[in-house]
């Protein structure tokens, strides 16, 4: 199958609220080109999408993070699905590799991910891609 990796676009609202609702995270296709846009703005932000037979497949956001304790930006995968009807054909590892291509030429050193730990089907893929398993996350919901 062939897959091309691409910076998506507001023409990719639908597909991109099909694949949030996919996540977990369902939204309206209306909201999705105000969110892109604000990503668009922050020029250490990136958001892609794959396609694969003409459809978009998948999608991925990449953030560049900039801290005191280290010279280089660290990045970040902050969103990464495929579409159900895509899965285990090599979208995920394409989308992985444009951020990771994009995150090297901006100068990180490092990628990381965080992923829920009911997420043993992304566990697997991260670790098949080399992502080694070296931290906790905590996180806390303000209500
Ligand atoms: C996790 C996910 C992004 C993987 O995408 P994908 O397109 O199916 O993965 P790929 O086909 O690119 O797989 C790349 C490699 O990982 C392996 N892999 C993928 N899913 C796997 C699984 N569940 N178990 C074991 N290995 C897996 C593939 O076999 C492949 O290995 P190979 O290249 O040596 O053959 C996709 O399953 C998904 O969207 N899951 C639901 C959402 C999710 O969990 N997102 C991550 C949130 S942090």
């Amino acid at each position: 199958m062939s897959i091309s990796v691409r910076d998506a676009t507001s023409d990719d609202a639908e597909a991109i609220a099909r694949l949030c609702a996919q996540l977990g995270y369902p939204v309206e296709s209306r909201i999705v080109p105000g969110r892109l846009a604000r990503l668009e703005s922050d020029p250490n932000a990136r958001s892609l999408v794959a396609e694969a037979a003409s459809a978009v497949a998948g999608l991925a956001t990449v953030h560049l993070r900039f801290t005191l304790n280290h010279e280089a930006p660290i990045a970040q995968l902050t969103l990464l699905v495929v579409d159900e009807a895509h899965r285990t054909h090599g979208v995920g590892r394409a989308l992985v590799n444009a951020a990771e291509e994009w995150s090297r030429s901006r100068g990180a050193k490092r990628f990381v991910v965080t992923t829920a730990l009911r997420r043993a089907d992304a566990h697997a893929f991260y670790e098949r891609l080399e992502f080694k398993h070296t931290g906790r996350r905590y996180g806390k919901d303000f209500s």
